[in-house]
């Protein structure tokens, strides 16, 4: 849903100044970090619960083998943990205060596992724990919005520096914890390209190459300790679908001769590209299940929106329709690539959590209304500060269990 690769299509050079505008906004965010770094020297004051590990051992919390992924979002009165005013990096299209969400109890929740409580994130331990690491998001535009969420929260103890190429990837070095944190743009995992006509939708119409790798991220994972590998929107969009270097079907292309396949189908194989690309990975893997979209009334460009503003209980919804299939083929692949020895991967099962908060997403709050964009309602991507803020928890918990397999 994110138009960045439309106008990569349409418009080579347009793209080239959007960079260079990227660059030089980069270096003026850098710059301003370095003039108003006072601001930043010493961190508000936090709860006890807050304040950094005394030693390693604090990093155990004696609730290591609970299912964290089943339970209910319970409120926190506490949350949210930053502002549009002190995280900068926010996304803007996620900037819902800033387009005037009238509301702000979205924020207040926190994920409540059934058989345990988990933590909230302590940005002094994760920092701990990741010290001399490397983590890498490779995905859509959810991971990134993860990403940032992660920049907000650790925002308390540090900000990193910019170190990213003109590209769409990013790499923030945390200077005092040599940590170095790293997005890859592959909406699609797979090699994709654009294709000149436009689609029936209107919105780009995309060649995936089922079976072979998307180079962009996979020539570049080497090295990294962690790696959080998400995808699921895009495979809705209009595709024309290649194996073998031959057209085996495609998903809503309208044309001829060309038969139309559920977007599992391309998704199913797109893991399975991902993880034989992720054989010899020595890092640890976090599949990120699919983060359901919220659309009610209408598809997402049909007048689809998202208008509630409460959590739903895990006992009044159940995960149905593409939303399952979806999830089901991610996890069949998952535990397939599991069952060649795939070693270092685990399940990152936010799908259920996620799919309790309609309320989360930015709707027609990521952009002013007269603003011609993509996905009007946006009821994919969250919020900031919003739900994803509490896959922090969940990641520092997995991270704390990776730490104790050693
Ligand atoms: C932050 O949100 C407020 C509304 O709460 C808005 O007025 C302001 O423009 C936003 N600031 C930034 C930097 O996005
Ligand atoms: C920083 O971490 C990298 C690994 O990510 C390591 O190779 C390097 O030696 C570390 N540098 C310092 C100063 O500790
Ligand atoms: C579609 O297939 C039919 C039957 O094989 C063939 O006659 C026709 O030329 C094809 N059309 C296109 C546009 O390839
Ligand atoms: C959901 O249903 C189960 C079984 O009936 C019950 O034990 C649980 O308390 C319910 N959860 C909520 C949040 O209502």
């Amino acid at each position: 849903m994110e138009s960045l690769p439309i106008r990569k299509a349409r418009n080579l050079i347009r793209r080239t100044k959007i960079i260079w505008i990227a660059t030089a906004a980069a270096i003026i965010l850098v710059a301003a970090i370095c003039v108003n770094s006072s601001q930043y020297a010493s961190p508000p004051p936090k709860s006890p619960s807050m304040a950094p590990p005394a030693q390693h051992s604090k990093v155990f919390d004696g609730h290591e083998d609970c299912d964290i992924f089943s339970g209910d979002w319970i409120p926190n009165p506490e949350a949210p943990y930053y502002t549009n005013k002190t995280c900068w990096a926010i996304h803007d299209h996620q900037n819902c205060m800033k387009y005037g969400r009238p509301d702000s109890d979205f924020m207040r929740w926190r994920w409540k596992p059934n058989a345990c409580n988990l933590p909230l994130f302590n940005p002094y331990q994760f920092l701990h724990i990741v010290r001399g690491k490397s983590l890498a998001f490779v995905g859509d535009s959810v991971g990134r919005n993860q990403m940032q969420s992660i920049i907000c929260l650790l925002s308390r103890v540090e900000y990193p520096i910019d170190m990213s190429p003109p590209t769409t990837d990013k790499h923030w070095k945390y200077v005092n914890y040599n940590f170095t944190m790293s997005y890859f743009w592959s909406p699609f995992l797979v090699r994709s390209g654009v294709r000149d006509d436009v689609g029936p939708t209107n919105t780009g119409l995309f060649n995936l190459y089922l079976e072979e790798f998307d180079e962009s991220w996979t020539n570049q994972i080497h090295g990294f300790d962690y790696l959080i590998i998400n995808a699921g929107h895009w495979f809705n969009r209009n595709t024309v679908y290649y194996e073998n270097r031959r057209v085996v079907g495609c998903r809503y292309c309208l044309l001829p001769n060309i038969t139309d396949l559920p977007a599992t189908y391309a998704y199913r194989r797109a893991f399975r590209t991902a993880f034989r690309a992720l054989e010899n990975f020595d890092g640890v893997t976090l599949v990120r299940t699919f983060a359901p979209a919220h659309f009610e009334g209408g598809e997402w460009n049909a007048g689809g929106d998202c208008v509630r503003r409460r959590p739903v209980g895990s006992n009044d919804t159940v995960l149905d329709g593409q939303t399952l299939d979806m999830y089901t083929a991610q996890l069949e692949e998952f535990r397939a690539a599991m069952g060649r020895g795939k070693r270092g991967m685990r399940a990152m099962d936010v799908t259920k959590m996620m799919l309790l908060r309609p309320d989360g997403h930015p709707s027609r709050y990521g952009h002013w209304a007269e603003e011609k964009v993509v996905l009007y309602n946006d009821c994919v991507h969250w919020c900031l500060p919003g739900p994803i803020d509490s896959g922090a928890d969940i990641l520092l918990h997995m991270l704390k269990m990776e730490a104790r397999r050693g």
